[in-house]
């Protein structure tokens, strides 16, 4: 089961960093927690094609997993990697909105999985009353919303390195 849901755990460099944890490059941490997130989605996706078949597991697996998961990957993006872009960008005039923005997404994200967390249980513990329909759409509302910040994402972040490049070199994931 493990390789079906590989996608709802933490890879090994993608954790949070913790104070006492050496830095790591900003840019090739926030590929890593790109790439989590992304496998994220294709396990919710494999999810939503199955309806209306349930594999209870997984669905309960995915419930406990999701919020945590999210949440602690988004805490290092702000704190590793915004920190840092604010740290050696603060000049740019467009970056406090930009990170601000995409702070925003971050929230909008971590409450949307709020609300798949309960269906995702429900579906776990095999309640009837959830509409296939319904969870679909909002399995696949969820994973394209996360896929859409991260390629916006990215773009910030691109352009904030054409920009200041010069100053500060760094590597954008692919
Ligand atoms: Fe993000």
């Amino acid at each position: 089961m493990m390789a079906r849901i590989k996608g709802l755990a933490l890879s090994r460099d993608a954790r949070a960093p913790r104070s006492t944890e050496a830095v790591v490059e900003p840019f090739a941490w926030l590929a890593g927690a790109h790439k989590d997130q992304l496998a994220l989605c294709d396990s919710l996706e494999a999810i939503a094609d199955n309806l209306p078949d349930i594999d209870r597991e997984i669905c309960a697996y995915a419930a406990r997993m999701l919020g945590p998961l999210l949440r602690e990957l988004h805490a290092g993006e702000e704190g590793l990697v915004f920190a840092w872009i604010e740290r050696w960008h603060s000049a740019d005039a467009s970056l406090a909105a930009m990170l601000e923005q995409l702070k925003y997404e971050h929230c909008e994200d971590e409450c949307y999985a709020e609300e798949l967390t309960e269906m995702l249980a429900r579906l776990g513990a095999a309640d009837a009353s959830v509409n296939a329909e319904t969870a679909g759409y909002m399995l696949r509302g969820f994973f394209t919303n996360v896929r859409r910040h991260i390629v916006f994402e990215r773009e910030c972040l691109r352009g904030l390195l054409s920009r200041h490049g010069s100053e500060r070199p760094g590597t954008l994931p692919a």
